[in-house]
């Protein structure tokens, strides 16, 4: 059970060892976090906080659920987002399509990518994969350009592993 007095990831000092060992702790905070709930909003409302919180540099993080072959906006941390993502559009999109993490350094330079807050400038969709079932996708923004690196995909990757196993 995650105790909230603790200090986390999103609340204390980034750990020695670089970006391995922060989504290492992060994963590990997240299971705690989410692990003695069974509602998926909440739990996917407490992981895009504790992300958005834990990863320096970012202006969004969220989740977009599948719902009736569509991405629909889910629980997130940042400005207003556009609500409906079809599958194959956008950076997310084309995450879901392809079931795959899609990394884009710079926005400008991905073709058909949805601007939904201007500030952003490089973004990470990660698919959440159950068991070979898409559930959605998890949306990191920065308004940094090349934010994301293989370290971060890689990591990101775990976390979703983590937080898929609390959405259902
Ligand atoms: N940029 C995304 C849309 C979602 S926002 O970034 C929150 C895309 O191209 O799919």
């Amino acid at each position: 059970m995650h105790d909230p007095t603790r200090a986390t990831p999103w609340t204390g000092a980034a750990p020695s060892g670089g970006k391995p060992a922060l989504y290492r702790d992060l994963a590990q905070e997240l299971d705690g976090l989410l692990g003695g709930e069974t509602d998926a909003t909440a739990n996917a409302a407490n992981a895009a906080a504790a992300i958005y919180h834990s990863l320096p540099g970012l202006n969004w993080a969220g989740c977009y659920s599948l719902r009736d072959g569509e991405l629909v906006l889910g629980p997130v941390q940042g400005r207003p987002a556009c609500v409906r993502i079809a599958i194959g559009k956008g950076v997310c999109g084309t995450a879901a399509e392809r079931r795959e993490s899609v990394l884009v350094p710079d926005v400008e330079a991905f073709p058909g990518h949805i601007a939904c807050d201007s500030a952003s400038r490089s973004e990470l969709v990660v698919p959440l994969l159950l068991n070979g079932r898409l559930l959605g996708v998890l949306d990191l923004d920065s308004p940094a350009l090349n934010r994301f690196d293989a370290d971060d995909q890689a990591g990101c990757e775990a976390l979703v592993q983590v937080i898929v196993r609390h959405l259902t």
